[in-house]
């Protein structure tokens, strides 16, 4: 048996898996072999309103994974004030120590599990967008020694643009991601498609008067079965998208959506039909 010491040294291995947007479909074989080696999955618990996340990575694993090969762990989630209220530098300052609260309870619960134990996060999307799983797991390793590995998954960004069947950038122009905060000071012509996530408020609907030809690309709830998809010139979709989006939260208690924003082709100086 190894001493308590041992194991807090023991190195830990942690997968960090991208498993698209619900769907046991979004899946890819490297995330799937990924899992079949994981012990423990470490799942935050946001509270009742987002416990139905929860269940889909659940089912997920249900469907590739031996019953009983593996177990999943709640881990409370912190404590986040409401972002809206905050200016920028408060906000980030808000991030960071919600980071760290949560890299402190993951690596509390890691250190109390045999140090052989495979831990698997399953990371909603692509861990590499706008998600926080890669910085908690590099914080945790200011506590335990950590050996990760992130596994892409299919990112709400690639999910919205295959389910409206576009190509999200001009022929040969860029494209700009960015937050639903950030939107109205960042949106230029220049910018090309502008993918806006975390979005909570619309704030596309803020462009309109400055920008009244941009045609926006909308996906709710990507990959369900509750997904929904609005496409059009802004000005005219946005009371329709407004409410479709109040709709799916009513029914569901959540909503997660992303779109796409881009001026027509005579604007942009490509060729391509995108509405
Ligand atoms: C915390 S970020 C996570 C992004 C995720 N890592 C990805 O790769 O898509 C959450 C944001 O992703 C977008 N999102 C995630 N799942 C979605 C879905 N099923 N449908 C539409 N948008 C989604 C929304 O903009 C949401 O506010």
């Amino acid at each position: 048996m190894s001493s308590p010491s041992a194991a807090m040294d023991s190195v830990r291995r942690i997968e960090i898996i991208g498993i698209g947007l619900g769907s046991p479909d979004h899946l890819t074989g490297q995330a799937v072999a990924a899992m079949r080696e994981v012990d423990v999955f470490l799942v935050a618990d946001k509270g009742e309103v987002k416990s139905e996340l929860v269940e889909l990575r659940r089912a997920v694993c249900e469907r590739y994974l031996e019953p009983g090969s593996y177990r999943f762990v709640t881990v409370a989630d912190p404590e986040r004030g409401p972002d809206a209220e905050r200016d920028r530098a408060a906000y980030r300052e808000g991030v960071d120590a919600w980071h760290a609260a949560r890299a402190k309870a993951y690596a509390d619960v890691i250190a109390a599990l045999p140090p052989e134990t495979v831990v698997g996060f399953l990371v909603w999307g692509d861990p590499a967008f706008y998600d926080s799983t890669i910085r908690i797991v590099d914080a945790v390793a200011t506590y335990l020694p950590v050996q990760r590995r992130v596994y892409a998954g299919l990112s709400a960004v690639q999910v919205l643009a295959a389910e409206h069947g576009i190509v999200l950038n001009g022929i040969g122009q860029a494209i700009h991601v960015t937050t639903g905060r950030r939107l109205a000071s960042e949106w230029r012509p220049d910018l090309g498609t502008v993918v806006v996530m975390l979005d909570g408020s619309l704030h596309c609907r803020e462009l309109m008067e400055r920008e009244p030809e941009l045609v926006i690309h909308w996906g709710a709830n990507l990959g369900l079965p509750s997904q929904q998809l609005r496409s059009g010139r802004l000005a005219d979709v946005i009371d329709e998208i407004t409410d479709v989006r109040a709709q799916v939260r009513a029914e569901h208690g959540w909503v997660m959506d992303a779109y796409a924003l881009s001026l027509p082709e005579s604007r942009d100086g490509t060729h391509q039909n995108r509405v």
